[in-house]
């Protein structure tokens, strides 16, 4: 080890091993310059000048994992609200966001659509230090057809509005899966169907042909890049899965084909089962359109047993919340709902570790206390698994061996 090696220890009670599905007593996590060195008991050996972190009665877990983020936006600003702000004022916003969500534990997110190149521009911020926040994989621009759920559609043919994830036919999307890689998208991002927040368009209907989604998926995989596909209806999600995409975000209507197609496929659902109260309890107070919550009215409560359903079916379900549609850094008050909806606390942990790591193919450095992982930590009072609500106001988080957020 090198004399300048950074060590930190950290102790607590109770330790969750997502791996391993189950929790461990009296654990001690060893990092050194960033990484986990090791995993075991309290009073093992520790190097010599190691400072030590003791969280005393708490429960710790590895760093949160969220698949489906929109840092920079704010739902307050919704519908026509946002038109009174200068451009970059989005990246701000995530400067803010940026910080709320490493804060509330989430050390990894996954950021599926941003205009200007922000989302970039935030990871590089925080690599350089600069601001605080999570680990980001951005996917820049969405890709999706004229008048679909990502271009703007809620403007009149006379104000032209800069659209480079716009594309038309196989080789168009193609060129923008390129455009997109070549300014910083680590994952790309489309829109397969219609949306609930977006004007004009029906919540169901396909957008994308299944010939544009092949031509997005053999694209970036060949670039070494994800595809996730925004999809709520029930053709373009069975499209989508048919193309090769490796992750179904929203999948409200998926059905049994769907789920038959995503267990054949290996691919994962990541519903956003959270945002329905929100959008229905503030989306009328925040500018939401009328006909957005008309939508969201007849898709919401389905999402939810679809959810269920895909559960029961062993669907594979990841963590993805939709941030930016209720506030930033409250994402952790979706796994109240997947527990109500089916699964059991240590699944719902799982979805935002260790299978969200999966789905990254980030599992050498993300989603699990152990050794060879980025010293990505929380701690939290009481028992996630009894109630995972304590999940919502994390005590202690770590990111990368720094301390984010100090134990009280
Ligand atoms: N971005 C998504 C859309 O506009 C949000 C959907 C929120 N509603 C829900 N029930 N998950 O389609």
């Amino acid at each position: 080890m090198p004399a300048s090696a950074k060590t930190v220890v950290v102790r607590a009670a109770h330790m969750v091993d997502v791996l391993a599905g189950r929790t461990v007593d009296n654990a001690q996590v060893v990092i050194t310059d960033g990484r986990i060195t090791a995993v075991g008991k309290a009073g093992d050996a520790v190097p010599a000048g190691a400072e030590t972190i003791d969280l005393g009665a708490r429960t710790l877990l590895p760093g949160l994992i969220d698949m489906h983020v929109h840092l920079t936006s704010d739902p307050r600003l919704s519908g026509y609200r946002g038109l009174e702000f200068t451009d970059n004022f989005w990246t701000v916003v995530g400067v803010a966001n940026a910080k709320r969500t490493v804060e509330a534990g989430f050390t990894t997110v996954r950021n599926v659509g941003s205009a200007n190149f922000d989302d970039v521009a935030l990871k590089q911020g925080i690599q350089a230090g600069y601001i605080a926040g999570p680990r980001i994989v951005p996917a820049t621009y969405a890709l999706g057809a004229t008048g679909g759920h990502c271009d703007s559609t809620e403007f009149p043919p006379s104000i032209k509005v800069p659209s480079p994830g716009i594309a038309n036919s196989p080789d168009e999307f193609r060129a923008a899966v390129r455009t997109m890689r070549k300014y910083g998208a680590e994952v790309i991002k489309v829109c397969m169907t219609g949306g609930v927040l977006s004007k004009t368009d029906s919540v169901g209907g396909q957008q994308m042909s299944l010939e544009e989604i092949k031509a997005v998926t053999d694209e970036a995989h060949m670039l070494g890049m994800r595809v996730a596909a925004h999809a709520h209806g029930t053709a373009g999600i069975n499209d989508a899965l048919r193309g090769g995409v490796d992750t179904i975000e929203h999948a409200s209507l998926a059905d049994d084909e769907s789920f038959k197609l995503a267990k054949a496929k290996g691919a994962w659902l990541d519903m956003d089962i959270y945002d329905d109260d929100y959008i229905l309890a503030e989306g009328a107070k925040n500018g939401v359109f009328e006909e957005s919550l008309a939508k969201e009215r007849a898709v919401g409560r389905k999402q939810r047993e679809t959810f269920r359903a895909a559960h029961a079916a062993g669907v594979k379900l990841l963590f993805g919340t939709d941030g930016g549609v209720y506030p930033n850094g409250d994402n952790a008050k979706q796994f109240a709902k997947m527990v109500e909806w089916g699964m059991t606390p240590m699944e719902a942990i799982q979805a935002a570790t260790r299978s969200a790591a999966e789905a990254l193919d980030k599992t050498a450095d993300v989603g699990a206390i152990a050794t060879g992982r980025y010293g990505d930590l929380i701690a939290v009072d009481g028992d996630p698994l009894a109630d995972v609500r304590v999940l919502e106001k994390p005590a202690f988080v770590m990111k990368g061996g720094e301390v984010v957020r100090a134990a009280p």
